[in-house]
């Protein structure tokens, strides 16, 4: 370890360790919550002590009208673990509420607007009335506690009122991201069994338009139990209209008051579901409850964050993932600072954005997946043309960042005076599991570092499911005990919320991924085990892919695989075979391509496409992916035993076919 942000070599992985730079203090509205020291201590209790560290910090960050008796009960085994048992709570009170009536003049919402001359700020007193005006317009579309309401929407502040109102009433939202297609979208609403749907007339991005309201229509040919469609007006384009089911939101909130009162919910009732891709064809809807959730939230935002009063977190992620759940939405809100809303892209009107927006609001905090930064670095130095003192904090989320990734991070957006933070965690996890804490934490670029409050992890054996113990171990990453933001079930079937993270080694939470504890107790996440595909940030199931394909009048079999891209992390290839009649041609390949979009979405759509004539399957049918990969990543010499192959011919085939395309 050294001084001040000058890096010494640690042998094991043979990178250097930075300290946090001394600049950081400096600029330090106070000074960070903890030092090293309390770090390990209080990490140390929160795993020894679970009911007494959390029990204080529950009691510390959240406001509850009826006060929990049970800290913890439950276990992995059972799948019955939950937190803060009898009490009570609301959402919206914990985000908005306590902060409008003590600071209602504080920003809560700065709302950086494609354009760059569009934005507006939004105080937390104004979202009160908002979120208010439109939990009355819901409860008049009929919503009641514990039903869902779908949500379609770009990146604007009436998503966040829109999350709001909906746990302010007590019902569940379920966000889509909305670059999933009409039928993607027609299943989780169908899934969900919601019966308002909250878009826009359209959205904008990067200069584009998106049609959100023509795809809600598509959506909802097919989804029946639809009562009500609730537009916000955005760009003010005519679009369809369907009288008594569509609504003006405009229109609507006018004809309500700006208070409502909050309703109390249960601890563990459900707060959202977002459905995410697992190992299966059939996205899950992975439930959060309410007070652990929230407690995740505010804890990772106050210690990986070290967020304080004042500061101005900018998350650079869509309100359609987990990272906009949590750190645009609930973690900023939670405590009270100010969370920036970007439409836009990083590239529009200049690849400068980000850091235009970082300067034109004084962000404290900035949060994006590395995906952004390997863009913005390729495009070249000269785009950063300002200081952004006000910056403290660049985190990293998502996927691996390389070296060279961060070090860039480090020295050209950050000038060295910033801590880098490189946050590990998953939409299952709900908040931070495991990430250095701003201000605190020794780092490594590519480590994660140590993990979060209340997270054991454990390094498996992938096969025999052993723990391995000590440092210097690689294998599969586990959690050893339930946490208060963990997902507790699946929407609509525990057995798959089991099946997929519990039951693989039985008293562990499976996180998916491969990961290393080196010498000093760091960890290095090597990426998923499974067949879960990272693209752009977007997370994808290979099976997703190929029940898209197969859907495709053309197609016999397709095999879908990820591969490794130096711009967008990985990126999603098929191999399909063609029914018979049916010819190898360039508008083939593109009409596969066309499928995936329509099914899924633009962002999933292949890298490429490969027609064969068949495909490597063992002798009892299994179709062999790893040979797809190993070729695509130009190993073809790595094969390794090919002699389970019903046809072993196949490879060189195949190999032919993708030198030739
Ligand atoms: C998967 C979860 C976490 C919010 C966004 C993604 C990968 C996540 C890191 C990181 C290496 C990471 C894992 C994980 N991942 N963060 N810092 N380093 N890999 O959430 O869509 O649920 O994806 O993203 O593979 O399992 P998600």
């Amino acid at each position: 370890m050294s001084e001040g942000g000058v890096p010494v070599v640690s042998e094991a992985h043979n990178v250097k360790t930075y300290q946090v730079p001394n600049k950081y203090y400096e600029k330090h509205p106070a000074k960070p919550h903890l030092t090293l020291d309390e770090y390990k201590a209080q990490y140390r209790e929160s795993i020894e002590n679970p009911d007494k560290f959390w029990g204080e910090k529950a009691r510390e960050l959240l406001h509850w009208d009826i006060p929990f008796q049970t800290v913890r009960n439950g276990s992995f085994e059972h799948g019955d673990v939950s937190w803060f048992l009898e009490g009570r709570l609301n959402a919206c009170y914990n985000c908005v509420d306590r902060h409008a009536f003590k600071h209602p003049e504080r920003p809560a919402i700065i709302y950086e607007a494609d354009e760059p001359s569009e934005g507006r700020i939004i105080t937390y007193g104004e979202l009160l009335r908002e979120v208010c005006k439109l939990a009355f317009v819901l409860r008049q579309m009929g919503v009641r506690k514990g039903d869902t309401v779908a949500i379609y929407m770009p990146m604007i502040p009436e998503a966040l009122v829109a999350f709001l109102a909906i746990v302010r009433i007590g019902a569940v939202h379920s966000v889509v991201f909305a670059g999933f297609s009409a039928e993607s979208l027609r299943d989780r609403v169908l899934d969900a069994r919601s019966k308002v749907v909250i878009t826009t007339d359209e959205g904008k991005r990067g200069g584009k338009v998106i049609g959100t309201k023509r795809i809600v229509d598509d959506a909802l040919k097919q989804c029946p139990e639809v009562k009500n469609v609730l537009v916000y007006r955005r760009t003010g384009s005519e679009v369809p209209w369907t009288k008594g089911r569509d609504y003006w939101w405009h229109e609507e909130v006018n004809k309500y008051p700006g208070y409502c009162a909050p309703t109390l919910m249960d601890s563990e009732d459900p707060l959202f579901l977002l459905y995410t891709s697992g190992s299966t064809g059939k996205p899950k809807g992975v439930v959060h409850t309410t007070a652990g959730y929230l407690l995740g939230a505010a804890m990772t935002g106050k210690y990986t964050f070290d967020l304080h009063p004042g500061d101005k977190m900018g998350t650079a992620g869509d309100i359609g993932w987990i990272t906009g759940h949590t750190y645009v939405v609930y973690a900023p809100l939670l405590l009270g600072v100010s969370t920036l809303v970007f439409e836009g892209t990083p590239a529009y009107p200049e690849f400068s954005r980000y850091w235009d927006i970082i300067e034109k609001h004084g962000i404290t905090q900035f949060y994006v997946a590395p995906t952004a930064l390997r863009l913005l670095k390729r495009a070249g130095d000269h785009h950063i043309n300002k200081q952004m003192k006000t910056l403290r904090v660049l985190g990293s989320v998502g996927e691996p960042i390389a070296e060279d990734v961060w070090k860039w991070y480090h020295q050209k957006v950050g000038h060295e005076e910033c801590h880098v933070v490189d946050t590990y965690w998953q939409t299952e996890t709900g908040s931070h599991a495991i990430a250095p804490m701003a201000g605190v934490t020794p780092t490594k670029p590519g480590s994660a570092t140590l993990p979060f409050f209340g997270i054991e992890p454990a390094i498996l054996d992938p096969v025999s499911g052993d723990e391995l113990h000590g440092n210097d171990v690689e294998g599969v990453l586990a959690i050893k005990k339930p946490w208060p933001s963990m997902a507790r079930t699946v929407w609509g079937s525990h057995q798959r919320f089991m099946e997929a993270y519990l039951n693989d080694y039985k008293g562990y939470y499976f996180t998916g991924d491969g990961a290393g504890r080196d010498h000093e107790g760091y960890y290095w996440i090597r990426g998923r085990v499974d067949d879960v595909v990272n693209v752009s940030g977007h997370r994808l199931s290979t099976a997703e892919v190929e029940a898209a394909l197969i859907h495709h009048e053309a197609v016999a079999e397709a095999a879908v695989v990820g591969i490794a891209d130096e711009l967008t992390g990985q990126t999603v290839n098929a191999f399909v075979s063609l029914k018979d009649n049916f010819e190898n041609t360039s508008e083939m390949r593109k009409s596969l391509t066309i499928q995936v979009r329509k099914s899924i979405g633009p962002f999933a759509a292949p890298k490429a496409v490969y027609i064969v004539n068949d495909l490597p399957k063992t002798r009892s049918g299994k179709i062999m992916r790893r040979i797809l990969r190993k070729i695509l990543s130009g190993e073809e010499d790595q094969l390794g035993d090919t002699s389970t192959l019903s046809d072993p011919s196949v490879v060189s085939a195949i190999i032919k076919t993708v030198q030739e395309t």
